[in-house]
Protein backbone atom coordinates (compact mmCIF):
# COMPACT_ATOMS: atom_id res chain seq x y z
CA UNK A 1 0.00 0.00 0.00
CA UNK A 2 1.29 3.36 -0.79
CA UNK A 3 1.05 6.13 1.58
CA UNK A 4 -0.70 9.03 1.28
CA UNK A 5 -0.44 12.50 3.02
CA UNK A 6 -2.00 13.44 6.24
CA UNK A 7 -3.14 17.04 6.26
CA UNK A 8 -3.04 19.19 9.38
CA UNK A 9 -5.80 21.09 9.85
CA UNK A 10 -5.45 24.16 12.38
CA UNK A 11 -8.47 26.11 13.33
CA UNK A 12 -8.80 27.99 17.05
CA UNK A 13 -11.81 25.45 17.26
CA UNK A 14 -9.41 21.98 16.91
CA UNK A 15 -6.39 21.24 15.08
CA UNK A 16 -7.09 17.65 12.95
CA UNK A 17 -5.61 15.29 10.46
CA UNK A 18 -7.38 15.34 7.11
CA UNK A 19 -6.02 11.69 6.35
CA UNK A 20 -6.06 10.80 2.29
CA UNK A 21 -4.79 7.32 2.29
CA UNK A 22 -6.15 4.21 0.60
CA UNK A 23 -7.50 1.97 3.81
CA UNK A 24 -7.67 5.18 5.84
CA UNK A 25 -10.82 3.98 7.19
CA UNK A 26 -8.61 1.20 9.10
CA UNK A 27 -7.09 4.02 11.08
CA UNK A 28 -10.34 4.94 13.00
CA UNK A 29 -8.75 3.31 15.94
CA UNK A 30 -6.20 6.17 16.04
CA UNK A 31 -8.40 9.39 16.29
CA UNK A 32 -10.73 8.04 19.17
CA UNK A 33 -9.98 9.41 22.55
CA UNK A 34 -8.34 7.30 25.12
CA UNK A 35 -11.72 7.41 26.80
CA UNK A 36 -14.80 7.39 25.15
CA UNK A 37 -18.40 6.19 25.45
CA UNK A 38 -20.96 5.16 22.83
CA UNK A 39 -20.22 5.22 19.24
CA UNK A 40 -23.02 6.16 16.92
CA UNK A 41 -22.43 5.51 13.15
CA UNK A 42 -24.79 7.84 10.99
CA UNK A 43 -25.17 6.81 7.82
CA UNK A 44 -27.34 5.95 4.90
CA UNK A 45 -28.65 1.75 4.10
CA UNK A 46 -26.45 2.04 0.90
CA UNK A 47 -23.30 3.14 2.20
CA UNK A 48 -23.44 0.92 5.00
CA UNK A 49 -24.41 -1.95 2.46
CA UNK A 50 -21.24 -1.29 0.65
CA UNK A 51 -18.97 -0.50 3.17
CA UNK A 52 -19.43 -1.82 6.55
CA UNK A 53 -17.25 -4.18 7.09
CA UNK A 54 -14.24 -1.12 6.63
CA UNK A 55 -16.05 0.24 9.98
CA UNK A 56 -16.79 -3.20 11.11
CA UNK A 57 -13.16 -4.40 10.64
CA UNK A 58 -11.42 -0.99 11.83
CA UNK A 59 -13.71 -0.78 15.29
CA UNK A 60 -12.76 -4.26 15.90
CA UNK A 61 -14.18 -5.52 19.25
CA UNK A 62 -15.71 -1.85 20.24
CA UNK A 63 -19.21 -1.98 20.51
CA UNK A 64 -20.97 0.74 18.49
CA UNK A 65 -24.83 1.59 17.34
CA UNK A 66 -25.50 2.26 13.77
CA UNK A 67 -28.20 5.07 12.97
CA UNK A 68 -29.56 5.29 9.79
CA UNK A 69 -30.23 8.77 7.82
CA UNK A 70 -32.62 8.18 4.42
CA UNK A 71 -30.13 10.64 2.66
CA UNK A 72 -30.97 13.18 -0.07
CA UNK A 73 -30.88 16.69 -0.23
CA UNK A 74 -34.53 17.00 0.32
CA UNK A 75 -33.84 14.86 4.20
CA UNK A 76 -31.08 17.39 4.74
CA UNK A 77 -33.80 18.90 7.38
CA UNK A 78 -34.33 19.70 10.61
CA UNK A 79 -36.94 16.42 11.31
CA UNK A 80 -33.76 14.10 10.53
CA UNK A 81 -31.55 15.68 13.49
CA UNK A 82 -34.09 15.75 15.89
CA UNK A 83 -35.28 12.53 14.98
CA UNK A 84 -31.33 11.11 15.02
CA UNK A 85 -30.77 13.27 18.56
CA UNK A 86 -34.09 11.02 19.77
CA UNK A 87 -32.41 7.81 18.69
CA UNK A 88 -29.43 8.45 20.55
CA UNK A 89 -30.72 9.49 23.97
CA UNK A 90 -32.73 6.43 23.36
CA UNK A 91 -29.96 4.23 23.20
CA UNK A 92 -28.10 5.70 26.25
CA UNK A 93 -25.47 8.51 24.34
CA UNK A 94 -24.13 11.15 26.70
CA UNK A 95 -21.73 13.98 26.59
CA UNK A 96 -18.81 11.39 26.02
CA UNK A 97 -20.17 9.85 23.18
CA UNK A 98 -18.88 10.14 19.51
CA UNK A 99 -20.48 10.32 16.15
CA UNK A 100 -19.12 8.63 13.46
CA UNK A 101 -20.33 10.34 9.95
CA UNK A 102 -19.98 7.69 7.31
CA UNK A 103 -21.17 8.81 3.68
CA UNK A 104 -21.63 11.50 1.41
CA UNK A 105 -21.82 15.12 1.88
CA UNK A 106 -25.51 15.32 3.06
CA UNK A 107 -24.80 12.62 5.62
CA UNK A 108 -21.71 14.44 6.90
CA UNK A 109 -23.20 18.04 7.00
CA UNK A 110 -26.18 16.54 9.13
CA UNK A 111 -24.05 13.92 11.03
CA UNK A 112 -21.95 17.17 12.04
CA UNK A 113 -24.73 19.34 12.95
CA UNK A 114 -26.19 16.26 15.16
CA UNK A 115 -22.85 15.97 16.93
CA UNK A 116 -22.38 20.25 17.22
CA UNK A 117 -26.14 20.18 19.34
CA UNK A 118 -26.33 17.32 20.79
CA UNK A 119 -26.01 17.91 24.56
CA UNK A 120 -24.47 21.10 23.63
CA UNK A 121 -21.68 19.26 21.51
CA UNK A 122 -19.80 16.13 21.17
CA UNK A 123 -17.38 14.84 18.71
CA UNK A 124 -17.33 13.63 15.22
CA UNK A 125 -15.23 11.89 13.26
CA UNK A 126 -16.00 12.79 9.44
CA UNK A 127 -15.30 9.39 7.20
CA UNK A 128 -16.16 10.82 3.40
CA UNK A 129 -17.38 8.30 1.46
CA UNK A 130 -17.99 10.31 -2.11
CA UNK A 131 -15.50 12.42 -3.72
CA UNK A 132 -17.69 15.39 -3.61
CA UNK A 133 -17.06 15.03 0.60
CA UNK A 134 -13.47 13.97 0.63
CA UNK A 135 -12.52 17.36 -0.85
CA UNK A 136 -14.87 19.75 0.05
CA UNK A 137 -17.80 19.04 2.54
CA UNK A 138 -16.57 16.59 5.35
CA UNK A 139 -13.25 18.93 5.64
CA UNK A 140 -13.15 22.07 7.57
CA UNK A 141 -16.22 21.94 9.83
CA UNK A 142 -19.13 22.83 8.22
CA UNK A 143 -22.26 21.56 9.35
CA UNK A 144 -26.18 22.32 8.98
CA UNK A 145 -29.43 21.47 7.99
CA UNK A 146 -31.71 22.99 4.81
CA UNK A 147 -34.70 24.94 5.47
CA UNK A 148 -37.20 25.58 2.42
CA UNK A 149 -35.98 28.91 2.19
CA UNK A 150 -32.95 27.64 1.12
CA UNK A 151 -29.68 25.86 1.73
CA UNK A 152 -27.72 25.59 4.38
CA UNK A 153 -29.55 28.32 6.15
CA UNK A 154 -29.12 26.25 9.78
CA UNK A 155 -25.89 24.86 10.98
CA UNK A 156 -22.68 25.98 12.83
CA UNK A 157 -19.07 25.00 12.63
CA UNK A 158 -18.22 22.13 14.34
CA UNK A 159 -14.49 21.07 13.52
CA UNK A 160 -14.30 17.07 13.69
CA UNK A 161 -11.74 14.86 15.57
CA UNK A 162 -10.05 13.87 12.46
CA UNK A 163 -11.57 13.46 8.93
CA UNK A 164 -10.59 9.98 6.86
CA UNK A 165 -10.54 10.07 3.57
CA UNK A 166 -10.47 6.50 1.71
CA UNK A 167 -10.07 6.80 -2.10
CA UNK A 168 -10.73 3.04 -2.44
CA UNK A 169 -14.14 3.29 -1.67
CA UNK A 170 -14.85 5.58 -5.08
CA UNK A 171 -14.90 2.30 -7.15
CA UNK A 172 -18.81 2.19 -5.79
CA UNK A 173 -19.54 5.31 -6.71
CA UNK A 174 -21.74 5.91 -9.42
CA UNK A 175 -20.63 7.58 -12.14
CA UNK A 176 -23.06 10.56 -12.18
CA UNK A 177 -21.66 11.35 -8.38
CA UNK A 178 -18.32 10.77 -9.15
CA UNK A 179 -18.24 13.10 -12.00
CA UNK A 180 -20.07 15.90 -9.47
CA UNK A 181 -17.07 15.82 -7.11
CA UNK A 182 -14.99 16.37 -9.98
CA UNK A 183 -16.22 19.83 -10.84
CA UNK A 184 -15.33 20.67 -6.65
CA UNK A 185 -11.96 19.62 -7.96
CA UNK A 186 -12.23 21.61 -10.47
CA UNK A 187 -13.42 24.67 -8.36
CA UNK A 188 -9.91 24.31 -6.27
CA UNK A 189 -8.16 24.04 -9.51
CA UNK A 190 -9.22 27.11 -10.45
CA UNK A 191 -9.24 29.00 -7.47
CA UNK A 192 -6.07 28.00 -5.80
CA UNK A 193 -3.96 24.87 -7.73
CA UNK A 194 -2.75 25.79 -11.83
CA UNK A 195 -1.24 22.74 -11.88
CA UNK A 196 -4.09 20.99 -10.26
CA UNK A 197 -6.34 22.63 -13.53
CA UNK A 198 -3.61 21.47 -15.56
CA UNK A 199 -3.88 18.25 -14.69
CA UNK A 200 -7.38 17.74 -14.71
CA UNK A 201 -7.61 19.79 -17.82
CA UNK A 202 -5.10 17.06 -19.65
CA UNK A 203 -5.54 13.70 -18.07
CA UNK A 204 -9.15 13.23 -18.41
CA UNK A 205 -9.58 9.61 -19.25
CA UNK A 206 -7.21 8.57 -16.48
CA UNK A 207 -9.49 10.96 -14.04
CA UNK A 208 -12.13 9.04 -15.14
CA UNK A 209 -11.29 5.96 -15.47
CA UNK A 210 -9.84 6.49 -11.97
CA UNK A 211 -6.21 5.52 -12.44
CA UNK A 212 -5.53 5.41 -8.72
CA UNK A 213 -2.07 7.75 -8.70
CA UNK A 214 -4.03 10.69 -10.83
CA UNK A 215 -7.40 9.76 -8.67
CA UNK A 216 -5.47 9.99 -5.33
CA UNK A 217 -3.41 12.85 -6.34
CA UNK A 218 -5.96 14.95 -7.19
CA UNK A 219 -7.89 14.29 -3.91
CA UNK A 220 -5.10 14.94 -1.40
CA UNK A 221 -4.14 18.37 -3.90
CA UNK A 222 -7.60 19.49 -3.61
CA UNK A 223 -7.87 18.55 0.65
CA UNK A 224 -4.40 20.14 0.61
CA UNK A 225 -5.76 23.33 -0.48
CA UNK A 226 -8.47 23.53 1.97
CA UNK A 227 -6.89 22.48 4.74
CA UNK A 228 -4.19 25.30 4.20
CA UNK A 229 -7.62 27.86 3.53
CA UNK A 230 -9.84 26.68 6.57
CA UNK A 231 -6.55 26.91 8.59
CA UNK A 232 -5.92 30.87 7.83
CA UNK A 233 -9.95 31.06 7.90
CA UNK A 234 -12.25 28.76 9.90
CA UNK A 235 -15.24 31.20 10.03
CA UNK A 236 -15.11 32.44 6.22
CA UNK A 237 -14.20 35.97 7.20
CA UNK A 238 -12.16 36.37 4.12
CA UNK A 239 -9.96 33.68 2.75
CA UNK A 240 -12.23 30.76 3.10
CA UNK A 241 -14.77 32.80 0.81
CA UNK A 242 -13.11 32.11 -2.44
CA UNK A 243 -14.11 28.02 -1.71
CA UNK A 244 -17.61 29.64 -2.67
CA UNK A 245 -16.49 29.93 -6.28
CA UNK A 246 -19.41 28.63 -8.70
CA UNK A 247 -21.79 28.16 -5.30
CA UNK A 248 -23.61 31.50 -5.43
CA UNK A 249 -25.20 30.63 -8.64
CA UNK A 250 -24.95 26.98 -8.13
CA UNK A 251 -27.15 27.27 -4.57
CA UNK A 252 -29.86 29.68 -7.50
CA UNK A 253 -29.92 26.27 -9.47
CA UNK A 254 -30.49 24.16 -7.02
CA UNK A 255 -33.35 26.19 -4.76
CA UNK A 256 -34.87 26.86 -8.22
CA UNK A 257 -35.37 23.00 -8.75
CA UNK A 258 -36.17 22.54 -5.53
CA UNK A 259 -32.71 20.66 -4.61
CA UNK A 260 -33.81 17.40 -7.09
CA UNK A 261 -32.68 18.71 -10.43
CA UNK A 262 -28.89 18.46 -9.86
CA UNK A 263 -26.19 17.02 -7.39
CA UNK A 264 -24.67 19.75 -5.98
CA UNK A 265 -21.77 19.29 -7.77
CA UNK A 266 -23.49 19.60 -10.95
CA UNK A 267 -25.36 22.32 -10.22
CA UNK A 268 -21.96 24.12 -8.99
CA UNK A 269 -20.24 23.08 -12.62
CA UNK A 270 -23.20 25.79 -14.02
CA UNK A 271 -22.31 28.26 -10.95
CA UNK A 272 -18.76 28.01 -12.39
CA UNK A 273 -19.76 28.48 -16.01
CA UNK A 274 -22.02 31.30 -15.24
CA UNK A 275 -18.95 33.39 -12.63
CA UNK A 276 -16.46 32.65 -15.17
CA UNK A 277 -18.68 34.58 -17.71
CA UNK A 278 -19.52 37.58 -15.77
CA UNK A 279 -15.69 37.65 -14.45
CA UNK A 280 -14.97 38.14 -18.83
CA UNK A 281 -17.67 40.01 -19.23
CA UNK A 282 -16.51 42.64 -16.58
CA UNK A 283 -12.74 42.34 -18.51
CA UNK A 284 -11.29 40.33 -15.28
CA UNK A 285 -10.40 37.32 -16.72
CA UNK A 286 -8.47 37.16 -19.95
CA UNK A 287 -9.90 34.70 -23.17
CA UNK A 288 -7.37 32.33 -23.19
CA UNK A 289 -8.07 31.51 -18.98
CA UNK A 290 -12.11 32.30 -20.01
CA UNK A 291 -11.82 29.40 -22.60
CA UNK A 292 -9.61 26.91 -21.11
CA UNK A 293 -12.37 26.84 -17.87
CA UNK A 294 -15.56 26.60 -19.80
CA UNK A 295 -13.05 23.82 -21.76
CA UNK A 296 -12.67 22.21 -18.43
CA UNK A 297 -16.26 22.03 -17.32
CA UNK A 298 -17.00 21.07 -21.21
CA UNK A 299 -14.68 17.79 -20.78
CA UNK A 300 -16.23 16.58 -17.39
CA UNK A 301 -19.72 17.48 -18.75
CA UNK A 302 -22.63 17.10 -19.48
CA UNK A 303 -24.60 18.10 -16.53
CA UNK A 304 -28.59 17.23 -16.80
CA UNK A 305 -30.03 19.84 -19.18
CA UNK A 306 -31.58 23.35 -17.74
CA UNK A 307 -33.86 23.75 -20.24
CA UNK A 308 -37.05 25.56 -18.77
CA UNK A 309 -35.05 27.07 -16.35
CA UNK A 310 -35.85 31.27 -16.28
CA UNK A 311 -32.38 33.47 -15.94
CA UNK A 312 -34.44 35.94 -14.04
CA UNK A 313 -35.80 33.54 -11.41
CA UNK A 314 -32.35 32.13 -10.86
CA UNK A 315 -30.96 36.15 -10.37
CA UNK A 316 -33.65 36.88 -8.23
CA UNK A 317 -32.69 34.06 -6.01
CA UNK A 318 -29.04 35.30 -5.79
CA UNK A 319 -30.31 37.61 -3.38
CA UNK A 320 -31.40 35.16 -0.62
CA UNK A 321 -28.51 33.20 -0.63
CA UNK A 322 -26.62 32.80 2.99
CA UNK A 323 -23.86 34.57 1.65
CA UNK A 324 -25.59 37.63 0.23
CA UNK A 325 -25.37 40.76 3.08
CA UNK A 326 -27.61 43.24 3.18
CA UNK A 327 -28.58 42.79 -0.37
CA UNK A 328 -25.28 42.67 -1.90
CA UNK A 329 -24.48 39.48 -3.72
CA UNK A 330 -20.85 38.42 -3.45
CA UNK A 331 -19.08 37.13 -6.47
CA UNK A 332 -16.30 35.07 -6.67
CA UNK A 333 -14.82 35.75 -9.80
CA UNK A 334 -11.68 34.28 -11.71
CA UNK A 335 -8.53 36.44 -12.76
CA UNK A 336 -6.68 33.69 -13.68
CA UNK A 337 -6.29 30.00 -13.43
CA UNK A 338 -5.24 29.73 -9.77
CA UNK A 339 -6.62 33.14 -8.64
CA UNK A 340 -10.42 34.02 -7.90
CA UNK A 341 -11.40 37.43 -5.92
CA UNK A 342 -14.56 38.39 -4.34
CA UNK A 343 -16.67 41.55 -5.34
CA UNK A 344 -20.18 42.85 -3.77
CA UNK A 345 -19.84 45.68 -5.91
CA UNK A 346 -21.41 44.02 -9.60
CA UNK A 347 -24.32 45.23 -11.30
CA UNK A 348 -26.99 43.40 -12.21
CA UNK A 349 -27.28 43.56 -15.76
CA UNK A 350 -23.77 41.69 -16.33
CA UNK A 351 -24.88 39.22 -13.69
CA UNK A 352 -28.39 38.65 -15.99
CA UNK A 353 -26.01 38.23 -19.34
CA UNK A 354 -23.63 35.77 -17.45
CA UNK A 355 -26.71 33.27 -16.06
CA UNK A 356 -28.10 33.85 -19.71
CA UNK A 357 -25.06 32.45 -21.54
CA UNK A 358 -24.39 30.08 -18.57
CA UNK A 359 -28.06 28.54 -19.53
CA UNK A 360 -27.58 28.54 -23.15
CA UNK A 361 -24.85 26.16 -23.03
CA UNK A 362 -26.46 23.84 -21.19
CA UNK A 363 -29.61 23.30 -22.94
N1 LIG B 1 -17.72 24.21 0.98
C1 LIG B 1 -17.13 25.46 1.21
C2 LIG B 1 -16.46 25.57 2.54
O1 LIG B 1 -16.26 24.58 3.20
O2 LIG B 1 -16.15 26.65 2.96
Amino acid sequence: MRVMPQFEVSTPQRTYAAVVERGAIGRLPDFLPARHGKLFVVTTEDVWLLHADRVRDALGARPFEVLFFAGGEGNKRMAHVEALAEQMAELGADRSSIVIAFGGGIVTDLAGFLAAIFMRGIPVIQIATTLLAQVDAAVGGKTGSNLVAGKNLVGCFHQPLAVLIDPAVLLTLPEREYRAGLYEIIKTGVIASEPLFRLLAGERDAVLAQHHHVVDHIIAESVRVKAEVVSEDERESGRRKILNFGHTFGHSLEAETHYTGFLHGEAVSWGMRAATYLAHHLGMLEAVDFQSILAVLDRYGPIPSVHGISAEALQSRLVKDKKTIQTKVHFVLPVRIGEVVVRADVPPEPVLKAIELALADCR
